[in-house]
């Protein structure tokens, strides 16, 4: 196998300029695409190439460049990967896999195969489908697009059938997903890695809390029985090997109150409920990313502090970033900002992460809570 020099990466969000900050340190050349010039991964990489992600010339071209390939985002044409992989390019994780994880239903489904629990669900095409699924799952209820949403975007939540037609309509009567809806106690996900020879390692697992949709904090270590996390674990080794994953993925799970461990979606990339690694472990997400698909060896993840990780959304009142000198005057926090231009309102901007020598318990929480309200967005 040829060594890999240049790295292609799809997608130019602020998970590919993580990878791409972690591919240059360890001396690769970084390509990436991505149609908005100077994106936040264009800013690090060594090259951008400023193409929409289903322009297959532009394809080929970063193809052309790349020793091997790889995405930061799943909603990406698939039509792109395999183009790739028909030109005889690697891409990795390999079109296979994103063709489960970037649909709702065939990613469910392949959970159920593998014998991991979801929340109970049905494929919905169209308005007798829809009715059906009324019937037989109940409510509440969410009704998603199988494809393309992503921070909670593309989702209505139902309780009754008349709202049912109503989301169903408003999503343009496109594939949907039909779920029922879970009564949380917490939400928690797996990162892992694995290898091209199928070895598998997997971080502590992160518990983590969403405003409508969009995740706002992250915990590590979670704040579950272990009998859970161990479960948990134990699952995304089974959707890794299952899926012949080579790379990050991130499994996402419920707890629901009666304490099931039900998985709610794979994300076959670096994931933001994995940004703690960065600073509160030796080897972060991206590191090994970067190994895995290179086929370098994979370090042991290892806690090096118990850490809570607080995203940085925009709120449209402005694009100056106020208050970072305050938030620094807590020595424990390590600050990412993504070099977006325009903080649009529940746009993900950037993250801290305060790393604690203690547990983490309420009053932890309570202080970076704290923290995060130093920040405000300001006119420049
Ligand atoms: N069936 C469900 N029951 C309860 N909460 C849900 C359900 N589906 C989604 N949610 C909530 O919405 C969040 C986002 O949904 P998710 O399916 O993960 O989509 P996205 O691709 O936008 O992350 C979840 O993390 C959870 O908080
Ligand atoms: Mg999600």
């Amino acid at each position: 196998m040829n060594p890999v020099e240049t790295i292609g990466v799809i997608g130019g969000g602020q998970l590919g300029r993580m990878f791409a900050l972690d591919a240059k340190r360890m001396g690769y050349y970084v390509v990436t695409l991505d149609p908005q010039e100077h994106s936040p991964c264009g800013q690090v990489a060594d090259e951008q190439i400023v193409a929409a992600y289903g322009d297959l010339d532009a394809i080929a071209e970063l193809g052309r460049r790349s020793d091997v390939i790889t995405y930061e985002f799943e909603n990406i044409d698939i039509a792109s990967v395999r183009h790739l992989e028909a030109l005889g390019h690697r891409v990795s994780p390999a079109s296979s896999v994103l063709a489960i994880t970037q649909h709702r239903v065939r990613e469910k489904e392949f959970a159920n195969s593998a014998g991991i629990p979801t929340t109970r669900f049905a494929a919905v095409r169209s308005l007798e489908e829809l009715q059906e699924a009324s019937r037989a799952i109940g409510f509440p209820a969410i009704v998603k697009l199988a494809h393309g949403g992503y921070d909670g975007k593309g989702q209505w939540r139902v309780s009754s059938p008349a709202e049912a037609k109503d989301a169903f309509a408003a999503s343009g009567g496109a594939e949907s997903i039909f779920e029922r809806h879970v009564a949380l106690a917490a939400e928690i996900s797996v990162i892992a890695t694995r290898s091209s020879d199928g070895e598998i390692v997997a971080y502590p697992v992160a518990e983590n809390a969403h405003d409508r949709g969009i995740l706002v904090r992250t915990i590590a270590p979670a704040r579950v029985a272990s009998t859970l996390t161990e479960r948990s674990q134990e699952y995304a080794q089974r959707v890794g090997r299952g899926l012949g994953i080579v790379g990050t993925f991130c499994t996402e799970f419920f707890v629901s109150h009666d304490g099931e461990l039900l998985l709610n979606e794979i994300a076959p990339r670096p994931h933001n409920s994995g940004h703690y690694t960065i600073d509160a472990t030796p080897c972060s997400q991206y590191e090994q990313h970067v190994r895995a698909i290179c086929h370098l060896p994979l370090s042991r993840p290892r806690l090096l502090a118990n850490a809570i990780m607080m995203n940085i959304l925009g709120t449209g009142a402005g694009d100056r970033l106020a208050g970072v000198s305050e938030l620094l005057e807590d020595p424990s926090i390590v600050l990412h900002v993504y070099g977006k231009r325009h903080a649009v309102a529940r746009r993900k901007m950037g993250h801290f992460t305060m790393l604690l020598d203690g547990e983490v318990d309420d009053v932890a929480i309570a202080r970076a809570e704290a923290a995060h309200r130093k920040l405000s967005w300001s006119p420049c």
